[in-house]
């Protein structure tokens, strides 16, 4: 008899769907955003780093301020939590892993095809032609927070470089907004893992999955104002819940049959 409702729901699921935030990350040492003391918007004005406007006005500040969180993403490693979201795409038939993080954890755990809904510190590009551009292959020089770093200039445009993420009041990059609510939408599990579910239309995709009769259950430290719509709440470190549930439900073996994460 298994001690919690949801598993044997979790076994019989054809299509696993994982929405990570910046809880999910903490653990490796990155900071979240909104945890009280710790949360980088309790140190530093998001409106003066993170929006369109803030780049306008200072874009050695902004810069300078993603190049020092990108030093802090690399220097940093995954953790059990994304390393048990891998295990979980081996173990179900399908898996989808939609990220609102910046950084490259999930990847370098091994999960394959993540949608980026917030865009990736690893893809800076010409904020006048949008082109991509290259990263030096060394990593970034260590910087303190708020020191000023010229952007690089496009070898196309010669326009500045911008960060790869999307800012406050930019719209999500569509191809993988439109496949992240296709796969809430169609899925029969959906976790929500690290996240404070304030940030929108990301925060969203919890409810398509609850209106499309899929279980939803939720893994976070404290609780959110999902607690109220989630079928369960699991309060914990994603470290320590996620690995100890993947391997309660699926044990250590693949009931896929292949692996496909898509
Ligand atoms: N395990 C599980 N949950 C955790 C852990 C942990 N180890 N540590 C923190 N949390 C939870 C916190 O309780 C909080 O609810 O993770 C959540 C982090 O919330 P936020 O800091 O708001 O991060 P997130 O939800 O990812 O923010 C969304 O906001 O600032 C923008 O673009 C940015 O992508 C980001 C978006």
């Amino acid at each position: 008899m298994d001690a919690a409702p949801y598993l044997a729901a979790l076994r019989d699921a054809r299509h696993v769907v994982v929405l990570t935030g910046a809880g999910v990350s903490a653990e490796s040492g990155v900071p979240t955003f909104r945890d009280r003391q710790t949360g980088l918007w309790a140190t530093f004005d998001p409106m003066q780093l993170a929006t369109p406007s803030a780049y306008e006005r200072d874009p050695s500040l902004v810069w300078g301020w993603y190049e020092w969180r990108r030093a802090a993403v690399q220097s940093a490693q995954p953790n059990a939590a994304h390393r048990a979201i891998t295990a979980m795409a081996a173990a179900v038939p399908r898996l989808t892993l939609i990220t609102q993080n910046v950084d490259d954890l999930h990847e370098r755990a091994g999960s394959a095809s993540v949608l980026h809904l917030h865009g990736e510190l690893g893809r800076p590009y010409c904020a006048v032609c949008r082109r991509a551009y290259a990263l030096p292959p060394d990593p970034p020089r260590v910087v303190p927070d708020g020191e000023r770093i010229e952007p690089p200039r496009c070898e196309s445009c010669g326009g500045r470089i911008r960060p790869g993420v999307v800012w406050f009041g930019e719209a999500l990059p569509q191809a993988q907004w439109r496949r992240a609510v296709d796969a809430a939408s169609r899925c029969d599990a959906f976790f929500c893992v690290g996240t404070s579910s304030l940030v929108q239309p990301a925060a969203s995709l919890t409810d398509v999955a609850i209106r499309a009769g899929a279980i939803t259950i939720q893994v976070n430290l404290s609780p959110t104002d999902m607690d109220a719509r989630v079928a369960h709440s699991l309060r914990g470190a994603a470290g320590s819940v996620l690995p100890g549930l993947v391997s309660e439900v699926w044990g250590g073996g693949n009931r896929g049959g292949q692996h496909r994460a898509r």
